[in-house]
Formats: structure tokens, C-alpha cells, sequence
């Protein structure tokens, strides 16, 4: 397959070429919401455009609504390679899904049933489950990682799993430390356990390929809007789990998969820019169905994101005072995605951030809701991280410029 060509790619995003005042926008808060490419634009627009009504209805909209909710299911069961396309969930982001789905299985908990949950994952991975162990009695345990490694010690669930443990959440990325975590295995070691298995794959999705035949868990959740789509939650959850779930839903919806779980009317535009990211992804990829096309995708963009990310991490070392907060060995790019959070002495990243913004670099910084995380490595009362999150249409010149603009700030501090 021919190396990926980050200019061609480039081009097919509309926001990429925006300048303010002659600065080019470097877009480096993908961890937060990706941008978009013409495929995902132009999808939403058809769909607002002719295909815009409420489905099971006779006339010509309504039978193109339901044609395109079909064809967005199928394109995200190939996106994780799933069994089905019954086993596609959509939500309006994975914070509302799964709120929504921990009170649906919470049906199947009793008080003193255990939970397992992790240091390393964003709240909305954690405070759903925290909430409903509360509302029922739940014992919370937490599975901790090494704040040197910044990776799980291989026996970090063994620790925590009884034969009471009804549950394992946990990320499959993070996005604070950008850590993968070997998630196949702690699946297993879960699932061997009694318990069900429920993924994070917020980080994970816009980096590398989810199969979730292959996985293991019971349900993976991500967001098309960090993966070059809409605003548009979507959860995975094995046929056989989901049908025993109770669905929390009005009385005129039926018990039929997916929709026992799609509450209310869905963003069917959001439906239609997700089902155009998943074109888009696809054409980078090789294979005779649209899940290998994906699958092979991802490896051709990791292998473009380990280099711009390796230029990146051995930039950052170069700063006196300045710690990255996550795995950085050279031949490690593999076990992380390109997030990468740092502090340095004497800056508060709030303050980078600032500096970054005004050379038109955008950047986040703080706890990004990976609140855990961020409290476990200490840093909660001092700003959190500073975190630059790349994504395969950044280049090296991007990379290049921050480091820059970085030793102008430390020089002007
Ligand atoms: C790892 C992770 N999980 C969950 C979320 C929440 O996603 P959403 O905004 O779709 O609710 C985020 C958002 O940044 C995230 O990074």
C-alpha cells in the first residue's frame, strides 16, 4: 500500500485551511472534538435536505429516513466490527449512553454486588457507576496504575476481582495520559469472573481499529464527533447481553434491538455525518469488505501518527522542567495514542495554553474531566495538564511550530 499522504488528506477538510489574520489554525485539541472532513458535511446536508422526517411513516421522506438510519447502523457495526447491526446503539455522546445504560443493567445488581472501576478513565467512564452503586449498594473498587509507567501492573484487576464482581468499566484509551491499556486480557480475566465487561473506546476509536468480535467485552462505547464525525454517541453491545437487559423506555417503543435503547426521536443528521466519517476512514484502507477497509485504515494512519507523535515526545524532552505524563520511550508508540499531556516547572498550564491560543495552536489544559487520573498523579491543585493532542491529518510542521512557540513562551516568561 502507498504511504499516507497528509496533504491530500488535508485537503478534504474544509477547517484545515482556515487562517486568522495570515496564522494557520493548528488544530491540537483532538482529544476534545475532532474536525470534519466534506464527506461528513456534505452527508449531513443531504440528509436536512431530503431526507428530513421521523421514520415508519408512507411518504417518500420517511422511507429515505429510515434507509439512512439502516445504512448508519450497519456502517458503525462495520466500524466495530460487530456481529450485527442490531447490536448498534445510538445516543446524542457516550456520557449520555452510558448514564443511560448503567441504570438499565443496574437492574441486574444487588446491594454488595462489586464493581470494578478505573484511576486511569475519564468521569464519564466512572461517575455513572459511582452514582448507581450509590443509588443500590454497590461495593466500588478501583483498579490503579503505576504512576511511573503510567500503565496497569499486569496483576491490577486480580487485585480488585472477587466472585462478586458484577462489572469491570474501564478505558480502553485515556485521555490524559494517552496510555492503551491491554484490554483483551483484563476482558477475559473479567468476563472469566462472571463479570460484565463495559469499554470506553472514546480515545481509542480515532487512533486504532475496535473488534469488538475479537475483544472480548460486552459493550464498547465511542463518539463520532472525536473521530472526524458529528456530535453522536455510539455503543456496541453484545445481542445476547442486550436482549436480557432491561431497557428504560416509553411504552409505545418495542423490545427490538437496537431501538429498545434508542430513546426518543434520534439525530438522524448526526446519523448521516457519522455514517460520512466512516467513508471517509475507509478510503485509506484496502480489503473486500467495509470492516477490513477500516481495520487496514487504521494501521496505514497509526503508522503516520507514531512518527509526528514520536517528533513530538522527543521534542518535549529537549525543555528543561518539563515531565510528560505518559508513556515516552521511543519504541513504545504502539502502547499509547498520540495524547500527550506534560507539565513543566514553573508554568501553569493554564498559562501554556494561553501562550499556545496566541500563536493560534489550539491546545487544552486542566483535568479534561479525567479527574482520577489527574488527582492520582497529584496534580489536581496545580492546574492538571497541559495536553496537545494530535490526530493523522496534523503534520510535522505543526509539531514543529509548538515546539516553538513553546521555547518563545519559556523565553518570555
Ligand atoms: C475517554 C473519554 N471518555 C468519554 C468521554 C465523553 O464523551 P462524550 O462527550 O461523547 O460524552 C470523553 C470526552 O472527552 C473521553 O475523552
Amino acid at each position: 500500500m502507498t504511504a499516507f499522504d497528509v496533504a491530500s488528506c488535508r485537503a478534504q477538510f474544509p477547517a484545515l485551511s482556515i487562517a486568522d489574520g495570515g496564522r494557520p489554525r493548528v488544530y491540537f485539541d483532538n482529544p476534545a472534538g475532532t474536525q470534519v472532513p466534506r464527506q461528513v458535511i456534505d452527508r449531513t446536508v443531504e440528509c436536512l435536505t431530503t431526507k428530513n422526517a421521523n421514520l415508519g411513516g408512507y411518504f417518500t421522506t420517511t422511507v429515505e429516513a429510515g434507509k439512512l438510519v439502516d445504512l448508519a447502523h450497519q456502517a458503525c457495526a462495520d466500524f466495530y466490527n460487530a456481529a450485527s447491526a442490531s447490536e448498534i446503539v445510538f445516543g446524542q455522546n457516550m456520557t449520555t449512553l452510558t448514564l443511560h445504560m448503567s441504570r438499565c443493567l443496574g437492574k441486574r445488581f444487588r446491594p454488595g454486588d462489586e464493581i470494578v472501576l478505573s484511576r486511569m478513565d475519564h468521569d464519564a467512564n466512572v461517575a455513572p457507576w459511582l452514582l448507581l452503586a450509590e443509588d443500590l449498594g454497590l461495593v466500588v473498587r478501583w483498579m490503579d496504575f503505576d504512576t511511573e509507567t503510567y500503565e496497569f501492573p499486569d496483576d491490577a484487576l486480580t487485585r480488585v476481582l472477587s466472585d462478586r464482581t458484577r462489572l469491570l468499566a474501564m478505558g480502553m484509551a485515556s485521555n490524559c495520559t494517552g496510555t492503551v491499556s491491554d484490554v483483551k486480557r483484563l476482558a477475559a480475566e473479567a468476563r472469566a469472573a462472571g463479570a460484565l465487561v463495559y469499554l470506553d473506546g472514546v480515545q481509542y476509536a480515532p487512533h486504532y481499529a475496535i473488534d469488538v468480535q475479537d475483544l472480548g467485552a460486552d459493550f464498547v462505547v465511542s463518539s463520532a464527533y472525536k473521530w472526524f464525525g458529528p456530535h453522536q454517541g455510539i455503543l456496541w453491545g453484545r445481542e445476547a447481553v442486550l436482549k436480557e437487559t432491561y431497557g428504560y423506555k416509553v411504552r409505545p417503543a418495542g423490545e427490538e434491538l437496537p431501538s429498545k435503547f434508542e430513546t426518543g426521536t434520534l439525530s438522524h443528521e448526526g446519523m448521516a455525518g457519522t455514517l460520512g466519517a466512516i467513508e471517509y476512514l475507509e478510503q485509506f484502507g484496502q480489503g473486500d469488505t467495509r470492516a477490513k477497509r477500516i481495520a487496514s485504515a487504521w494501521g496505514r494512519l497509526a503508522e503516520y501518527e507514531h512518527r509526528i507523535t514520536l517528533r513530538l515526545i522527543e521534542g518535549l524532552k529537549g525543555f528543561k522542567g518539563l515531565t510528560i505524563r505518559g508513556i515516552a520511550s521511543a519504541n513504545a508508540m504502539h502502547r499509547r495514542v498520540p495524547t500527550v499531556s506534560f507539565t513543566l516547572e514553573g508554568h501553569h498550564p493554564q498559562a501554556l495554553a494561553k501562550g499556545f491560543a496566541r500563536d493560534n495552536i489550539f491546545v487544552w489544559s486542566g483535568h479534561n474531566y479525567a479527574v482520577e487520573p489527574v488527582a492520582r498523579m497529584g496534580l489536581m491543585d496545580k492546574g492538571g495538564v497541559l495536553r496537545v493532542g494530535l490526530a493523522h491529518y496534523n503534520t510535522e510542521a505543526e509539531v514543529d511550530a509548538l515546539l516553538s512557540s513553546l521555547t518563545r513562551q519559556i523565553r518570555s516568561a
